[in-house]
């Protein structure tokens, strides 16, 4: 089983190059993201909880997103591999992964960065808040979300340098290109 991580500031790319991995390798594809969207969408108490961090793009508490993780993680059988995208967002959270995969006797195979300028990100999450419908895809929200990622989540690097699973990836240039270098990297941790 290869698990990898997704990483990288809002507007990278993280979900673009999922779906093509998803594509490509058949892997199973952990969106938090996506999964707080769906809570929402349903209105549950999580939902509810989550929202008021998502509209100011702050984020959710590491407990709830935690538990919510390995809920969704045991819904997985005969996996041939996991993609983690968006997940984990503190060092917290990446420590808490370990513990929970270190119980499967899994570990993360790569944790690929995908890096993107910052003016690159904001010009391409106000592109996407065209069509998105997402509350957080808005100029003041864009902001806020780039320096919650910088003072909370870009440590997580520094987890996984430690780790020896760490690669960074060139994140602009055409999508089949940057999803080129992710399969590379992919393709020789697997062997
Ligand atoms: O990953 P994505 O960009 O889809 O996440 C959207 C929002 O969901 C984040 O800005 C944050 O408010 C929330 N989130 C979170 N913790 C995570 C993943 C997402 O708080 N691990
Ligand atoms: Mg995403």
């Amino acid at each position: 089983m290869v698990n990898v991580i997704i990483f990288g500031p809002p507007g990278s790319g993280k979900g673009t190059q999922s779906e093509k991995l998803i594509e490509k390798y058949n892997f199973d594809h952990i969106s938090t993201g996506d999964i707080l969207r769906a809570e929402i969408k349903a209105e549950t108490d999580l939902g509810k909880k989550a929202s008021q961090f998502i509209n100011n793009g702050e984020l959710v508490p590491d407990n709830i997103i935690i538990e919510m993780l390995e809920k969704k993680l045991n819904t997985l059988n005969n996996s041939k591999g996991v993609i983690f995208d968006g997940f984990p967002r503190t060092t917290d959270q990446a420590a808490a992964l370990k513990e929970m995969l270190k119980k499967h006797n899994e570990k993360i195979d790569i944790m690929l960065n995908l890096e993107v300028e910052n003016q690159e990100l904001i010009d391409r999450l106000l592109k996407r808040g065209e069509t998105s419908g997402r509350s957080d895809d808005n100029l003041e929200t864009i902001k806020k979300r780039i320096s919650v990622y910088e003072s909370q989540t870009s440590p997580v690097i520094d987890f996984y340098k430690n780790e020896g699973c760490y690669r960074g990836i060139k994140g602009v240039g055409s999508i089949d290109d940057i999803f080129s270098r992710i399969s590379e990297a992919i393709d020789k941790c697997q062997n």
